[in-house]
């Protein structure tokens, strides 16, 4: 079990656009995809993107059944997603708090469209295609935008909205925020 360091805002490195992954199932790509999950484990993550651990790859995972996070987020099926691709179902959007392991310590809500497809392939090349809503399309636009070097509060409209996990959401364990 190998937990990576992950990048902190300010570092450079998380505002790359990411390249496409072209090798699958070699060891190296093995290796980095157990150490992500046993990276966001570890820090009791929704989702973690390879720029988020120094990896300018388009590699993003995701999921959890219960998360301490998210207490109240319902369950998202544990997925490599590797080249996505997303396309908006609709053009409706809604704010949500998120946080970013990237962005210690702090909330802010975000405005993501509401349903959305995402396509791409998983860790054996084999196609993912699904259509989502509310809190898994949050999560997958969240995670996809590391990919284009967005880090949530780049998306922020509302900056009132934007503070402390331990002031805003003072029930969540502050543990799980950093
Ligand atoms: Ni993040």
């Amino acid at each position: 079990m190998t937990v990576r360091e992950i990048l902190k805002m300010g570092d450079p490195r998380l505002l790359r656009v990411a390249e496409p992954v072209a090798e699958f199932d070699t060891p190296a790509m093995k290796e980095l995809i157990a150490d992500m999950f046993d990276t966001m484990h570890a820090a009791n993550g929704a989702g973690l993107a390879a720029p988020q651990i120094g990896v300018n790859l388009q590699l993003v995972i995701f999921g959890f059944k219960q998360n301490a996070r998210y207490p109240d987020a319902p369950q998202v099926p544990e997925t490599v997603l590797i080249n996505p691709i997303l396309t908006p179902l609709s053009d409706e959007m809604e704010e949500g708090f998120e946080g970013c392991l990237s962005v210690p310590g702090l909330r802010g809500s975000v405005p993501r469209y509401v349903k959305l497809r995402y396509e791409g392939v998983d860790e054996h090349q084999q196609p993912i295609k699904r259509d989502v809503d509310g809190f898994h399309a949050r999560v997958v636009q969240h995670e996809v935008d590391h990919l284009l070097g967005k880090l949530y509060p780049m998306r922020i409209k509302d900056f009132s909205k934007f503070g402390f996990t331990e002031v805003m959401f003072p029930d969540l364990d502050p543990n799980d925020d950093d």
